[in-house]
């Protein structure tokens, strides 16, 4: 099991006021997966995703990753074992504006201690992959949000992770633009990478094998991405007999 979480919960404290953004919410991901994570905003996908990604920790429960639990794991250890399993895709790019598109791709292996040259070699091999070799002595503000968001993933892909963590990845993007991005992230399941998808589209969802939706906090269906769709299929029928009745 490559991701387990057994009764999580987190709320977030303020001086005065404690919200509870996810309660006691069990789930386990497989390597191979591609997952959605679908609900509406303020929901606790991000909450989640963050958990899972071990960017941050829960309040209660336990949260094993790669069969490591994550209790044990010091804030030194976690980071290592993120940069090493986990690569992330944000809304946002959170590219760093200075620096050209093949430093941005090549900033996690300087982090993993790669040399110059392989970096460089990697970075490009990463670039070409999300088809963006052409761009890559450009600042992100040159690039369109399309264009920003593949360079992002190649940031994501460039160490080989197991897991990549994609929240809203197509937020910002144009529906056609954002179809590109869901088609690279397709491939890249099919390669072997697991995917966590984190969406309020259900359309998008579906484009995952498997889709677990989040409303206030809590999971409330778990289930194959075939089986969602029968079940709204069904409930469109039944909507449709409740108005001819
Ligand atoms: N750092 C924080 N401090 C306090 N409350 C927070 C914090 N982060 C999130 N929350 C609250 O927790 C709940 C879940 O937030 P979360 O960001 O996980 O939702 P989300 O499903 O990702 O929403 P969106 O689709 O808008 O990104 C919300 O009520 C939010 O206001
Ligand atoms: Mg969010």
């Amino acid at each position: 099991m490559l991701l387990e979480a057994r009764r999580i919960s987190k709320q977030y404290r303020s001086d005065s006021t404690a919200v509870t953004a996810l309660h006691p919410t069990s789930l386990r991901i497989d390597n191979g997966e591609f997952v959605a994570i679908l609900g509406p905003s303020g929901s606790g996908k991000s909450t989640l995703m963050s958990i899972l990604g071990l960017l941050d920790r829960p309040s209660s429960g336990e949260f094993f990753i790669d069969g490591r639990d994550s209790a044990t794991l010091s804030d030194d250890q976690a980071a290592g074992l993120r940069n090493r399993l986990i690569g992330f895709v944000f809304q946002s790019y959170h590219l760093l504006p200075r620096q050209s598109i093949l430093h941005n791709v090549e900033l996690p292996l300087l982090y993993s201690g790669v040399g110059r040259a392989e970096r460089r070699e990697r970075a490009t091999q990463a670039l070409t992959a999300v088809k963006l070799p052409h761009r890559i002595d450009h600042l992100p503000s040159q690039l369109s949000g399309g264009e920003q968001q593949r360079a992002a993933i190649a940031r994501a892909i460039v160490t080989k992770p197991a897991i990549i963590l994609a929240d809203e990845p197509t937020g910002a993007l144009d529906s056609a633009t954002g179809w590109e991005i869901l088609q690279l992230l397709i491939a890249l399941n099919r390669v072997g990478r697991t995917i966590v998808l984190v969406t309020h589209d259900v359309d998008i969802a579906h484009q995952a094998s498997r889709i677990i939706s989040i409303r206030d906090g809590t999971i409330v269906s778990d289930q194959s991405a075939a089986a969602a769709r029968a079940a709204a299929a069904a409930a469109e029928t039944m909507e449709q007999c409740d108005a001819a009745a």
